[in-house]
């Protein structure tokens, strides 16, 4: 899948060393339920893990996003509930990159290539209240917020407001997002937010 400046494939370990940098810096993991890792072996147990728990192959739904052929993050959609169409919704990328419009272009595509495939698609994501960009992104999308939990992120004695968000097509047909921009294609092979 292509966006503006990005390429979007299929998350697999040829892309290992790339992410390393995202899953080694606790700026990134920080707000995310990712523990950081610290040497290549647990990057490749955690690629695995994607592949083999998190994909869902008839549609792939966890992608490496590529800059000049390396990986400066991942973004997808977590499968909830298949036969409710119920999908999580996440996007990390490496610290270089923030700032550049980059989640916003993927997090788009994304939403497109969702509702491509799944046109029921109810999509869910979190964000802590001290997260922003993350938080704009969504918004940006269409996403509401359906909930503020009090303290409902908890990690390893962080305890920090989280924000629920959902999507759903029917109620956003003022939106823009699912009928432009952004998205040029399939993808080229073949849960919320915090993942
Ligand atoms: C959250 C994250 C994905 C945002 O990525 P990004 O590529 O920097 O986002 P964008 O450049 O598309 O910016 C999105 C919007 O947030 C705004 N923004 C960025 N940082 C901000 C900040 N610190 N405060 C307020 N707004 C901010 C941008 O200006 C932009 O708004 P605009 O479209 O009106 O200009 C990135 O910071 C990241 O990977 N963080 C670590 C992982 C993570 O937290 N993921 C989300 C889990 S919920």
């Amino acid at each position: 899948m292509r966006t503006k400046s990005l390429i979007l494939e299929p998350i697999n370990l040829i892309y290992s060393k790339d992410l390393f940098e995202l899953w080694s810096d606790y700026d990134v993991i920080k707000y995310t339920y990712a523990p950081q890792i610290k040497t290549q072996k647990e990057c490749d147990e955690r690629i695995k893990m994607f592949i083999d728990k998190y994909t869902d192959w008839d549609c792939p739904n966890n992608f490496a996003v590529l800059l000049d052929c390396k990986a400066i993050g991942i973004a997808g959609f977590p499968v909830i509930n298949k036969e409710r169409f119920e999908f999580g919704f996440y996007y990390h990328f490496i610290k270089r990159c923030w700032g550049k419009g980059y989640a916003s272009e993927v997090a788009r595509a994304l939403m497109e290539y969702i509702y491509k495939n799944y046109n029921e698609a109810i999509i869910y994501a979190d964000a802590v209240v001290i997260n922003p960009a993350s938080i704009k992104v969504l918004t940006k999308l269409g996403f509401e917020q359906t909930k503020l939990d009090e303290n409902g992120f908890n990690k390893n004695g962080l305890e920090l407001d989280l924000i629920h968000f959902k999507f759903e097509k029917s109620k956003n047909k003022g939106s823009d997002v699912l009928s432009s921009s952004g998205f040029a294609g399939q993808p080229t092979s073949s849960n919320n937010a915090l993942a």
